[in-house]
């Protein structure tokens, strides 16, 4: 009897009082218990706990850097797939996954948000905000986001459109969403994963190769009201600016620059330090990019490229340090932002760094903006060096003030892009992938308002040197025009010196975490994801993942095992157009453990692409016009044409059927489910007749074997042609 009473008691107990852990995982109840203990304390503490990964970089300082070595040099070769998840996506996937006790959230193309059970490797809930096809038309480097945040229970989620949603961790279902724009003529989109910072959800931006005026917001994570906004460029003078450093930040500016909005997204990095209680941000480009149409007379134009420290709790500024003064290479200091606690000349000093789109390696104080260290990462030529006050000193002709057309390095995509960087912090060396690439610049005839905006509706650019019969100045030592390579370089932020470097053969490749056994793991544009020895590069694990890799990976402990996970997608700016890897594959997520062997999912054969064989007998003038219009209406998204096509179709490349039916596809929106939008409202069919003629045109040059450049050179020709004589048609836009 007694023993009954003890069993029934102790039964009581089990099933009345299991404490709450023991729920299962995965389930509901599990998911809501493990995110709403994730409070400030909970982020703060990040650093310590090293068992999930809670924010965008990590941690607070943004290292992606983890304290495991279960994982380590001696057992790396037992590392195998624990599992693969089939996401059926065929855009750019630039997520960073969160991790919660085995639960993981990331954002995969069109802001769709995927819960995955990482001990099973099964999807929980998926979250789709439906954006519409056309919404594309926003965005200037693909339909992609890197990824949510995550506090008491929800999840915080940019979409591409401009709004920011709270959804419950648990279940995917919405809280509440608030439109982020504050001016709805403007072209904006995000594309950012929104931060945690005091208590508040943070997103900036992107569009400034549009029209827009950056800024960052701070929201009530609770009901999505705005607790601060920070505008990153000056408004109208004669109007109130909305914060008084804005006044200051207006003497750097020339011309009628808010007619256009000036440009400054914050369209990534934004830092919380919880021990300063300051926010960094990291500001983008001008608009437009060329700044002679932007700010006439010069000016250094703040906050363009710059990182601005405010404070977390009003959102006031406190300081700025600009990395490319009078910005006219689109060098935006939007890159992952980077704290630490070093020791510089004796001296222990709380920086911050980062490898900005110019191509410099910075170390800033971050108590005050002071400049502390800078030296080039990569070749570059736009720059000779920094001087005494952390200016960089220009090297002639870089302005590209003279009618011809200047190669310069790094180009727009920069010396180093979003692609996040990783700092061991006990080794303290940092891994940056780089980028060598140099890109065209151009003074365009263009006037200020002539343009309705930075560049088209659709975001060719005027900075771009479109005008492909400028003499060229090339640089012997840069990379030549058209060719591109990477690098994964181990930097010395102390003594600013690259430690080693791996070659890579494109120069979009993914980003980087590290841990405490020195792996460093990274993916790359061939569709290979490393392992690699910390201390020298070498490659000691590789996995074909099948498709080139843009995202970074996570490194987490679930149950005390160690996981690695990557998520793989190509596309994104240098994504849609350029491939590398043997085929693009459906977007999918590989997670990794020691003994895991779970089979590898099915490489599909390359696909053999030819040019289209139909040519044309257009005149030489309207093909000439079909490509200036082809840069301003579809260069955007289809880039250079010829080159065989990355995420989206090489137009060059389309089959017959294609080519029968371009006035339904462009100008009614057949594709425009898959993001081809509808341009009806902005082409005319006599100017889609002359873009059709271009592309087979080139597709048949190219296809007939001739040398590349002398296709080019005729084509410079005809594009002189149509300048010299413009057509006379009704514009219908
Ligand atoms: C906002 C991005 C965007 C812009 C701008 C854009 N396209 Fe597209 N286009 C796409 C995407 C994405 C696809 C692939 C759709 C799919 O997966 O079927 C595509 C597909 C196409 C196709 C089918 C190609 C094939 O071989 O399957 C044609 C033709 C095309 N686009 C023509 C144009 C032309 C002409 C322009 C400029 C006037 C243009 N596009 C501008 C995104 C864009």
């Amino acid at each position: 009897m007694k023993n009954i009473i003890l069993l029934t008691i102790a039964t009581f107990l089990l099933v009345y009082c299991t404490p709450d852990t023991d729920l299962k995982k995965g389930s509901e109840a599990h998911i809501r218990e493990i995110t709403e203990a994730i409070d400030d304390a909970v982020l703060a503490k990040s650093d310590e706990d090293q068992a999930d990964w809670l924010t965008y970089g990590g941690n607070y300082a943004e290292t992606r850097y983890r304290k495991l070595d279960q994982i380590n040099k001696d057992n790396v070769k037992d590392v195998g797939l624990a599992w693969a998840l089939d996401l059926g996506t065929k855009r750019g996937i630039q997520t960073t996954p969160l991790v919660v006790d085995g639960v993981m959230f990331l954002t995969g193309p069109w802001s769709i948000v995927y819960a995955i059970d990482v001990r099973t490797g099964e999807r929980l809930w998926t979250f789709d905000p439906e954006l519409e096809g056309n919404s594309a038309m926003v965005a200037c480097c693909g339909v992609i986001n890197r990824g949510v945040a995550i506090y008491k229970g929800d999840l915080f989620l940019g979409v591409l459109d401009g709004r920011l949603m709270s959804i419950d961790a648990a279940t995917g279902q919405k809280n509440w969403e608030v439109n982020t724009i504050y001016d709805e003529t403007r072209t904006y989109s995000i594309t950012g994963a929104p931060r945690i910072a005091d208590g508040k959800v943070l997103i900036g931006n992107g569009g400034a190769e549009f029209d827009t005026r950056g800024y960052v917001t701070a929201y009530d994570p609770a009901n999505g009201d705005q607790v601060w906004r920070f505008f990153t460029v000056p408004g109208n003078p004669a109007e109130a600016f909305e914060h008084p450093d804005l006044e200051e930040a207006a003497k750097t500016w020339t011309g009628e620059w808010w007619k256009q909005g000036g440009g400054g997204t914050a369209w990534d990095a934004i830092t919380y330090d919880p021990e300063l209680n300051q926010v960094y941000i990291g500001v983008g480009n001008g608009t437009h990019w060329n700044q002679k149409i932007r700010s006439p007379e010069g000016g250094d134009n703040l906050y363009l490229s710059s990182i601005v420290a405010v404070d977390a709790s009003d959102g006031s500024y406190k300081w700025h340090y600009q990395t490319t003064p009078g910005d006219t290479w689109d060098y935006t200091a939007t890159q992952h932002i980077v704290q630490a606690d070093i020791e510089i000349e004796g001296q222990m000093r709380k920086v911050l760094m980062q490898a900005p789109k110019n191509g410099f390696f910075y170390v800033i104080d971050r108590t005050n903006g002071e400049y502390i260290s800078a030296e080039p990462f990569v070749y570059m030529n736009w720059a000779t060096g920094i001087d005494d006050n952390g200016r960089p000193i220009e090297a002639p002709g870089a302005r590209y003030d003279d009618g011809r057309m200047h190669w310069l390095t790094p180009g727009s995509h920069g010396g180093h892009n979003w692609t996040p960087m990783s700092y061991d912090e006990q080794k303290q060396v940092m891994y940056i992938p780089t980028a060598h690439q140099s890109g065209p610049y151009a003074n365009m005839p263009f006037g200020f308002d002539e343009v309705g905006g930075a560049g088209s509706a659709l975001g060719a650019n005027v900075s771009l040197g479109a005008k492909i019969y400028y003499p060229p100045v090339i640089d012997p030592q840069a990379p030549l025009p058209n060719t591109s390579s990477g690098a994964l370089i181990a930097w010395d932020p102390i003594q600013q010196k690259k430690l080693w470097s791996v070659d890579q053969l494109f120069h979009y490749n993914g980003g980087v975490v590290s841990t405490s056994a020195g792996l460093v793991m990274q993916g790359d544009a061939e569709g290979m994801f490393y392992i690699r020895d910390a201390d020298t590069g070498e490659a000691l694990w590789e996995y074909d993942v099948r498709s080139g890799v843009i995202a970074a990976p996570v490194t987490y402990m679930v149950d005390g095992e160690q996981y690695i996970t990557i998520a793989v997608g190509w596309g994104g700016s240098q994504g849609m157009s350029g491939n590398v890897a043997p085929r693009i594959h459906p977007g999918t997520v590989y997670t990794f453990k020691l003994g895991g062997d779970a089979e590898a999912l099915e490489k599909l054969p390359p696909i053999k692409k030819q040019y289209a064989t139909l040519g044309t007998d257009a005149p030489p003038v309207n093909i000439g016009e079909g490509f200036n219009l082809y840069m301003q209406y579809c260069m955007g998204c289809h880039m250079n044409p010829g080159v065989g096509g990355g995420a989206i179709p090489d137009l060059t490349m389309s089959s017959h059927s294609i080519f029968d039916n371009y006035e339904q596809i462009v100008l009614e929106g057949t594709l425009e489910s898959e993001g081809m939008p509808n341009l009806g409202e902005y082409i005319s069919k006599e100017e889609l007749a002359d873009i059709r003629s271009f592309v087979l045109h080139h597709a048949q040059q190219l296809g007939s074997g001739k040398n590349p450049n002398d296709v080019m050179v005729e084509l410079a020709g005809m594009q002189y042609l149509a300048d010299q004589n413009p057509p006379k048609r009704k514009d219908i836009r």
